[in-house]
């Protein structure tokens, strides 16, 4: 088995149910290290033997004992060319070749929609894969839960709360910016938690004159603070969604991030309050999963042992309540699940005085 993508709170749960429930059927199990960099040569990682002791007391640990990494595409593997500058390679025979010389009969891939997405192309090759569908940002279509966003969200409702009382004593706007890349499941559901007064989507494009309305139409009220939940994915009427260049080696990758801070600065103009904003980033993917999440990981790492033992090769693993089932890993992928606008959430905090700034 091998986690692909960033990291999620309730991968070592996946990790131990799955050496677990694998043992008891009289298996060998091997992790790969660092994605899928354990299986090359010339990569840092190894293919390690798990057993029984190797996965004990890790189901509350957050991170995974098996590293992971959001690089290693085998199809698109990035190297540096004679020039040094970065070339991407296919290195996927080298993956199922690999595969073979370790003589491992089955994968079961742990990861978000581009590491499944790669369990899918490799599944097309010949590789026989079970997915399991992991990510903060909740936007895998086919499962109705991916494990780590409900802990991401516990995250991000404590730090609104906190936030409130620096808001309410300061009399300012305070912008909570959250992860989730192009879905906005994070926002919303913190938003609401943690009752904030504007919550932003991708899904809904916000006019930043519509926010500021909001603030000071609370301001009249004689509620002197506010509280934003953004997405990093939110866009406006009229622009697109706020990147930044990240440090990676000599050089840098773009992410999404930074619109937090812009729409303070906006608020602040438009409104003539002080306005502070503060990026949770990381914290979310961290630490320990809340209960609910260790269940779904548990559910999960069991559910894909039962898929490799009836052969239900090039599935994944999916919530569906009150079960958790198989789905194909081609429906899974087949689009990016996103907040419903109509909705009964949205509809919800709409109902409750919530502005989506539209
Ligand atoms: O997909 C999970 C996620 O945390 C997103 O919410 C975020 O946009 C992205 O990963 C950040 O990735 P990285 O850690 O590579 O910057």
């Amino acid at each position: 088995m091998n986690t692909g993508g960033g990291d999620a709170p309730g991968l070592n749960a996946v990790i131990r149910a799955a050496v677990l429930s694998a043992l008891k059927e009289g298996w060998r199990v091997f992790g790969i290290e660092n994605g899928y960099g354990g299986l090359l040569a010339d990569e840092p990682g190894e293919v390690v033997p798990l057993d029984r002791e190797d996965v004990r007391g890790i189901t509350h640990r957050g991170g995974t004992i098996l590293g992971t990494s959001n690089r290693g595409n085998p199809f698109a593997w990035p190297t540096t060319g004679p020039d040094g500058s970065t070339v991407d390679i296919d290195r996927s025979d080298e993956i199922l070749e690999a595969f073979r010389e370790h003589e491992l009969d089955a994968l079961i891939a742990i990861g978000g929609d581009g590491s499944l997405q790669i369990a899918c192309d490799l599944a097309r090759k010949g590789l026989p894969v079970v997915g399991v569908p992991k990510t903060i940002d909740n936007d895998l279509e086919a499962t109705s839960l991916t494990f780590g966003f409900l802990t991401a969200v516990e995250t991000a409702t404590d730090a609104i709360d906190k936030l409130h009382s620096t808001a309410e004593s300061h009399r300012r706007v305070m912008v909570v910016e959250v992860m989730g890349r192009h879905a906005g499941w994070i926002a919303l559901f913190s938003g609401l938690a943690g009752t904030a007064d504007v919550i932003l989507l991708p899904e809904i494009p916000y006019d930043i004159e519509l926010v500021a309305e909001k603030i000071l139409e609370r301001e009249r009220r004689g509620r002197t603070f506010s509280m934003v939940c953004v997405a990093e994915g939110a866009t406006p009427i009229d622009g697109e969604a706020v990147t930044k260049a990240v440090p990676r080696g000599t050089g840098s990758q773009t992410r999404l991030g930074g619109v937090g801070e812009v729409i303070a600065q906006q608020l602040a103009e438009r409104t003539g309050k002080e306005a502070r904003s503060l990026v949770l980033g990381h914290l979310q993917r961290g630490g320990t999963p809340i209960a609910y999440d260790r269940v779904i990981s548990l559910r999960f790492g069991a559910a894909a042992v039962r898929c490799v033992a009836r052969g239900d090769f090039g599935s994944m693993v999916s919530l569906d309540p009150p079960e958790v089932r198989a789905v194909p890993l081609t429906e899974a992928l087949a689009s990016r699940k996103q907040v419903p606008v109509d909705g009964d959430a949205v509809a919800t905090a709409r109902a409750l005085g919530v502005s989506f700034g539209d």
